[in-house]
């Protein structure tokens, strides 16, 4: 009984927190809660904070002040670039690497652990290319494959920062799906995106631009003036969607990868 109480505390409650580096804030007023089990769309422009807001929720930061709290096991699915694939490294190696935060520093993966990383990539419907080379899959497979590490770690909140990024339609309507199934089984996701629309879809929104502009259930939380607010000059308006106005300008990153510290 205790149980239902604790499970219906939310897995995130932010109350006031600024985030930021050496004591210089990037991130202001952020104050909202997830239940578990949600997907939260995270909007806001190049260096508005999204990727800031998930250190400090995996814990790699500190927030500068105010409350930050996680009532969860954590994993960031990081992006897959091209140039981290020197190593060949099968599909279900990286799904077992999720377990190594669990060993003991002397074990490598083990049969357990391999037999949890292929119940991983069956639930990301991989377990066809178990043994094939990770860097040969594509993009779309990759994400997945990340995806499938984190759920060999356990994780209930996992924090997917910009993965539709360079994705094609079906690998991101697949992804889309991925995400749907794991908040239906009671994982809350985060998800960076760019696209409003996609957003739209998704249990809860959060606006970020060096502050927090609004959070809520998309029909409360996006509006012309919030993504005004949010992205900025950087809007183009829609034609034949008067009632939203506007959208993003597609963003591509280019200056991430030198950033010391990332
Ligand atoms: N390691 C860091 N040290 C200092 N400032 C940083 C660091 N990482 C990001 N920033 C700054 O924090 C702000 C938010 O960046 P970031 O969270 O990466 O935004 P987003 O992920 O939305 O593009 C930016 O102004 C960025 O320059
Ligand atoms: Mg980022």
């Amino acid at each position: 009984m205790s149980n239902r109480h604790s499970s219906r505390e939310p897995v995130i409650r932010a109350a006031h927190a600024t985030l930021g580096y050496e004591g210089t804030p990037v991130l202001h007023g952020l104050e909202f809660q997830v239940p578990a089990g949600s997907r939260v769309g995270i909007l806001g422009p190049n260096g508005g904070g999204k990727t800031t807001l998930f250190r400090a929720l995996t814990g790699e930061i500190a927030p500068l002040s105010g409350d930050l709290k996680v009532r969860a096991t954590t994993a960031t699915v990081a992006q897959t670039d091209r140039s981290r694939l020197d190593y060949p490294v099968s599909a279900l190696d990286v799904a077992a690497m999720g377990a190594l935060a669990r060993l003991p520093w002397w074990k490598r993966p083990g049969r357990s652990e391999r037999r949890q990383a292929l119940e991983s990539l069956t639930m990301v419907g991989l377990a066809d290319l178990a043994d094939a080379t990770f860097g040969d899959l594509s993009g779309g497979q990759r994400q997945r494959v990340l995806i499938a590490r984190a759920l060999t770690a356990d994780a209930e909140l996992l924090l997917m920062d910009e993965p539709f990024t360079g994705l094609d339609a079906t690998s991101e309507q697949r992804l889309e799906e991925l995400i749907d199934r794991l908040a239906a089984n009671g994982r809350t996701v985060m998800i960076a995106t760019h696209e409003v629309e996609q957003a739209e879809r998704w249990d809860l929104v959060l606006c970020l631009n060096g502050e927090q502009i609004s959070f809520g259930d998309p029909a409360s939380a996006i509006s012309k003036p919030v993504l005004e607010a949010t992205y900025g000059g950087h809007i183009v308006e829609i034609p034949g969607q008067p009632e939203l106005g506007v959208l993003p300008a597609h963003h591509h990153h280019h200056g991430d990868a030198e950033r010391p510290g990332r």
